[in-house]
Parts: C-alpha cells; sequence; structure tokens
C-alpha cells in the first residue's frame, strides 16, 4: 500500500518505512498517511480478524505474528437499542492492545529487530509479551512498581517477559522507553507513538462499519491517547475511499485524576496541562502526560467530538452496571466510557436515540482487586439449608 509518514510537528515528509517511528528531524510524532486504495470493498475481503483489513494496513510485511486478534463482539445493549458495546475484552490477551500487537510485532520481526520493549500500565505489557514470544524476540516491559493491576501483572510473568519496575508513575516509565529509544537503535519499541501500532488499532472502526455502518457517536476511554486516535483514522480512511460518507463524533473520557486532554479541552485550551501525580482507580487510564495528546486532540476535534472526565464512584458504578445488565465483564478503565455515556445523557450532551459505540477495551479479568470491590451476597451456608435461603428470598 502506496503512502507516505509525515511529523505532527514540523510536518516533514518521509516514505513509508516500519523502522522510522519518530521524526528523524524533531522527534516530533507521526502519521501514517495512506493514499485512498481505489475498487475497495468489504464484500471481496477473507478471513477474520486484523488481518482481513491488510490491503488497508500501511508496510510490507514479510513475517505475520498473529493470534487471530480482532474480531470482537458488537453487542446490542439489552435496555437501548442505539447503544453498542464493542467488547475488545475478548482478544487473545484480553486487550484491545493485540490489534496493534500483531501489526507492531510484524513489523519488529520482518526488519529482523531481536529486543523489543514497551512502558506499560499492563495491558500493553502482556500483550507485548505474548507476542514477543511468539514470535521468538526477547522482550522488556517497563512497569510503574505496584500500580499494574495483578491480572496484567500475572500474563506478563506467564508470558516470559524481562520485567523492569520504576519507582514511580507509567509517565517516568513511558520517559525511560523513549530515552531507550532514542539511544539504543536496536530495541524495536512497542508503545503507542510507535505509529505502526496504531495502523492495527484502526482496525476497530472497520469491524464497527462492516457490523452496524458508520454511528453517530465513538466513545472511548483516553489514556496515552493512541486509541481515540486509530480508531479516528480507520473512520476517515474508510470516508476516504467511498466506502462510508462520514465519521463519527469521537468522544473521549478521561479518569478525574488523570485527565489532562479533557480538562484542557474543556478549558478551551489546546494543549494539555500535564499532571505530575495521576490518581485513578482505572490504573490502565493512569497517565498524566499522554504522548500522544496531539493526535487524540485532531481526531476529537476534526470529528467534531469532545471530551469529558469521570470519577472514580461513577467508574466503579459503571462497572457494576455493566456487568449486571448486560452481563459484560470490563475492567475499569473500559468502564470509564460507559460511566461517561450515562453522564453524557444526563446532561443531554447525548440524546439516546443516537447511534452510539462504547469502546471497551479490556476485560474485566485482569483486574480482580476492582471486580472485588463490587459487594455481593455472601452467605456462609449449611449445606441443609440452601433451599430455605432461596425460598425465603422468594416470598
Ligand atoms: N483502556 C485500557 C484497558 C487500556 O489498557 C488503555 C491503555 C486505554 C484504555 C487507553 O488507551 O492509551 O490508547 O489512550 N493502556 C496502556 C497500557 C497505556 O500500557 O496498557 P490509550
Amino acid at each position: 500500500m502506496q503512502g507516505y509518514l509525515k511529523c505532527l510537528d514540523c510536518g516533514s515528509e518521509y516514505p513509508i518505512q516500519q523502522d522510522i517511528i519518530t521524526c528523524p528531524k524533531c522527534g516530533g510524532l507521526l502519521e501514517i498517511i495512506v493514499e485512498p486504495k481505489k475498487d475497495f470493498s468489504f464484500s471481496k475481503l477473507k478471513g477474520k480478524g486484523v488481518w482481513r483489513y491488510r490491503e488497508l494496513i500501511a508496510g510490507e510485511y514479510k513475517h505475520i505474528v498473529s493470534l487471530n486478534e480482532g474480531n470482537t463482539p458488537l453487542i446490542a445493549s439489552s435496555t437501548n437499542k442505539n447503544l453498542y458495546f464493542k467488547f475488545e475484552g475478548a482478544n487473545p490477551t484480553g486487550s484491545f492492545k493485540d490489534r496493534g500487537m500483531t501489526v507492531a510485532i510484524s513489523s519488529a520481526k520482518s526488519l529482523n529487530y531481536k529486543v523489543v520493549v514497551a512502558a506499560s500500565t499492563g495491558n500493553t505489557a502482556a500483550s507485548a509479551a505474548a507476542y514477543a514470544s511468539r514470535a521468538g524476540l526477547r522482550s522488556y516491559i517497563v512497569l510503574p512498581k505496584g500500580k499494574v493491576a495483578l491480572g496484567k501483572l500475572a500474563q506478563s510473568i506467564l508470558y516470559g517477559t524481562t520485567i523492569l519496575e520504576v519507582d514511580g508513575s507509567f509517565d517516568v516509565a513511558m520517559n525511560s522507553v523513549m530515552k531507550l529509544y532514542r539511544e539504543l537503535k536496536i530495541v524495536y519499541p512497542l508503545n503507542s507513538f510507535n505509529p505502526w501500532r496504531l495502523e492495527g488499532q484502526k482496525t476497530i472502526a472497520f469491524e464497527i462499519v462492516e457490523d452496524i455502518g458508520v454511528p453517530d457517536n465513538v466513545i472511548v476511554p483516553v489514556g496515552n491517547a493512541g486509541n481515540i486516535y486509530a480508531i479516528w483514522k480507520g473512520f476517515v480512511e474508510l470516508m476516504n475511499i467511498g466506502v462510508t460518507d462520514k465519521v463519527p463524533r469521537m468522544i473521549g473520557i478521561q479518569a478525574e485524576g488523570a485527565a489532562p486532554i479533557a480538562k484542557a479541552l474543556e478549558k478551551g485550551l489546546d494543549k494539555p496541562e500535564f499532571i505530575d501525580s495521576p490518581e485513578t482507580v482505572a490504573s490502565a487510564i493512569r497517565i498524566g502526560k499522554p504522548v500522544n495528546w496531539k493526535k487524540a486532540i485532531k481526531a476529537i476535534k476534526s470529528s467534531n467530538g469532545f471530551a469529558t472526565y469521570v470519577s472514580d464512584s461513577e467508574i466503579l458504578e459503571a462497572q457494576k452496571e455493566l456487568a449486571r445488565r448486560e452481563g459484560i465483564g470490563a475492567e475499569p478503565a473500559s468502564a470509564a466510557s460507559y460511566a461517561g455515556y450515562l453522564k453524557l445523557v444526563n446532561s443531554g450532551k447525548i440524546d439516546k436515540s443516537e447511534k452510539t459505540v462504547l469502546i471497551l477495551t479490556g476485560h474485566a479479568l485482569k483486574d480482580p482487586d476492582a471486580m472485588i470491590k463490587a459487594e455481593s451476597r455472601r452467605i456462609l451456608v449449611n449445606p441443609e439449608h440452601i433451599n430455605e435461603i432461596i425460598l425465603s428470598d422468594l416470598k
């Protein structure tokens, strides 16, 4: 597929090349601009998941490292026929990261890299560890010590990566990977400042369009801020090739204690006011200095979208409601998009009649400590008397 790379900061352009990650001139974020493809039709595609859309994914792949990621269920709400949940928890390692990781690791493998690295709040780590193992690459992940949900840490251990823990937030870990990438070019970075990862994540948009067409709104939890841009990019590219005629409003949701983008946009600012010590129960999006903020703001503004934030108690309440009303188990960061939806419907910013898709980015099992906070009836019983409990409940 033809196209070019363009720096969001200095505007420099480069030919498509998977080992160019950040702008060689100024270090800025690169966008992958693909040439609109002629004669594209979904009906001609074969296979399922991310690589079904290979002709729309930039880059050349000698080796494809895949765990059949993507093809996740789009679940209609049981209470509102205009509301849908894109359940990314159904990916092989339980989050949307697998979509980006298959493309990034395939790039690393195709370019003959032997070592990959990622900073993470947990999901990128689990995904990177899994795909690196499958590809036979050595992997290092940098985690904020004591701040990663148990399920994610356990996955990373199981997949056999090397875990490097830093004393500090995710942003400290992220900074160390950026520095490593600048100083040690033999290491391929798997974070979302790597635009090739976002090429995989944009397939979320393709699947939504194949299932229900273009919705009015897509609501995405925002942390390091790559995914909202990736999904928007997918919608824009479909419009550019004439498959669709509009792009949904992209709506970003952050957690109140880690909301540099949402707070800036609400104040009418063009640049986030970074936070040194972000805090939220949604550890996946506990990020104070999102590296992709420019891309996220571009996606939100050019789609006529907006961003807002929700409190920890709203997040946990939404997580519980999703599980108990819809039967869907999502981790807290993912439930933030539902909390945001409820808040926006309440305030009248979204109408229930608008077709809205919430991206549920990760599985509830990722964070057992959060699940356990949702109270349930637990009764120590004499096995002889269980029938009495049920019969008394039914009275
Ligand atoms: N939801 C979940 C479950 C995540 O793990 C993340 C990011 C996001 C939402 C936000 O996506 O960063 O593209 O805005 N997790 C990263 C990680 C930071 O390291 O796993 P984003």
